[in-house]
């Protein structure tokens, strides 16, 4: 019998189970509390509030620790292509040679977009954010793939499963593509997935396109540092809305939605904007340390802090090794690489910083990354949602199968007016 957490309320003495995880994270059941105690628990930002069990991510925020299904992040980077970590997330066993083979062709087969979801883009405005553009054709999907919405049927999960992971680059590309006025590119089914999307992405129809191998290595490791992260605020959107039985469209949408904030995904965004205009302000990084630092001026330093991580990101120690290496290669001398550097050396020897352990996070150097590939900076959003498909299925897939799923909804406690009456039009004042 494990621990067991003593409460007393209104002179009444209740006990509560609790619960330890794989790697002895500790929990207390509170499943009996308001109806043993007429009480519920609040959490603004469930900071304290563990919503599942989940089998899929492992994370230690004060050791830095990332997993995915038990295996490091640091050699999944270095030994597998974002397709069998993606494998590895959903079904989560690493796959064995004809496993991973039937999940690369089966994806090949389903890159391509019905022709009629190619007018939805003639109707966004030219400067239509592409995570606008993402969220509502990947809900649009629905429209067109009627045959596989039911999340009870294995068969239609499956292949919306294929359908979403192979399509969503061809979505993503179609919408760069609309956005700066060139054709669309086809994809070709003779190229890996991440070869594919740069294809699809940089290539136009009146010249032969060189893949750089540099940038599909980085684009495979960079997608791997995003694909999942437990019960994130995308992820548990996405376990949210899947939780009323929503069709796995439908859920992804809501999550790419949950992700374009600037305080989540679109953090890699605004972290950019943040160094191009430090770099325009003549590099003057201690000002804007000076402004995060002042509650007042309502200024973050993007890129910086996270709710669980209190140590140094492990992603973005080997985004950042990824950048440094993919610059020097390329011979590109960015001044905001610089600025980047500078600003978390100086952050980190700061004090507002190190009390609140605030270290540099996954979007603090992976913007300067997709700059250097040639990404415009409205696309960096979409590339970590392109990374962060497999862990939102991955979740909605185990939240979809669990014995004890029930529908998110929470409680709350009600502080507005006591009952009163109503008052007349013609008495208000
Ligand atoms: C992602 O959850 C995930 O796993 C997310 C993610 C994933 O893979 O899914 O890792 C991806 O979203 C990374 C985070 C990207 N966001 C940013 O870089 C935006 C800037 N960072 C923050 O706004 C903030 O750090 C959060 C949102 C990431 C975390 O916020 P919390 O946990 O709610 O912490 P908080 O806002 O309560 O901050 C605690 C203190 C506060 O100061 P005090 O009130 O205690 O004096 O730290 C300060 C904050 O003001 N603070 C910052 C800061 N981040 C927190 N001060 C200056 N600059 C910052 N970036």
């Amino acid at each position: 019998m494990g621990e067991v957490a003593k409460i007393r309320i209104e002179g009444k003495d209740l006990e509560l189970p609790t619960i330890v995880g794989t790697e002895n994270e500790k929990a207390v059941d509170i499943s009996a509390l308001r109806a043993q105690t007429g009480y519920i628990t609040i959490d603004e930002g469930f900071v304290n509030t563990g919503s599942t069990q989940s089998a899929i991510c492992f994370l230690d925020g004060e050791q830095g620790i990332l997993r995915y299904r038990g295996y490091p992040i640091e050699e999944l980077c270095e030994k597998c292509d974002f397709v069998e970590v993606s494998y590895l997330l959903m079904y989560g066993e690493l796959p064995n040679a004809q496993q991973l083979e039937h999940f690369r062709s089966s994806l090949r087969r389903h890159t391509m977009l019905h022709e009629d979801m190619r007018m939805f883009y003639n109707g966004f405005p030219r400067d239509a954010h592409p995570m606008a553009i993402l969220s509502s054709v990947v809900g649009a999907l629905s429209t067109f793939y009627q045959d596989s919405l039911d999340p009870k049927n294995p068969q239609e999960v499956e292949m919306s499963i294929f359908r979403l992971m192979a399509k969503l680059p061809t979505i993503a590309a179609l919408s760069h593509k609309k956005s700066i006025g060139q054709p669309f590119m086809y994809p070709k089914n003779s190229l890996e997935y991440v070869e594919n999307f740069l294809y699809m992405m940089f290539a136009v129809p009146s010249e032969d396109y060189q893949l750089d191998s540099d940038f599909v290595e980085a684009l495979n490791l960079l997608f791997i540092v995003h694909a999942d992260h437990e019960q994130n605020c995308s992820t548990s959107t996405v376990r949210m809305v899947g939780s009323s039985d929503a069709n796995l469209f439908a859920s992804i949408s809501a999550g790419i939605c949950a992700l374009w904030g600037p305080l989540h995904g679109g953090a890699n965004q605004a972290c950019v904007e943040m160094l191009e205009a430090i770099k325009a302000d003549g590099g003057n990084s201690k000002k804007y340390i000076d402004m995060a630092k002042d509650k007042k001026s309502g200024f973050r330093l993007m890129g910086f802090g996270h709710r669980v991580y209190k140590n140094y990101d492990p992603r973005a120690t080997i985004i950042k090794r990824t950048c440094d290496k993919l610059l020097k290669k390329l011979k590109i001398k960015d001044p905001i690489f610089d600025i980047a550097q500078e600003l978390e050396q100086a952050a980190l020897s700061d004090p507002y910083f190190i009390e609140r352990k605030l270290y540099p996070n996954v979007d603090f150097y992976s913007g300067i990354i997709y700059r250097a590939m040639g990404f415009p900076v409205e696309m960096f959003t979409v590339l970590f949602a392109l990374g962060r498909l497999p862990g939102w299925i991955a979740h909605w897939r185990e939240m979809q199968m669990s014995p004890s799923k029930k529908i998110a909804r929470p409680r709350q406690i009600y502080n507005g007016p006591a009952k009163r009456s109503f008052i007349p039009l013609h008495e208000r004042k």
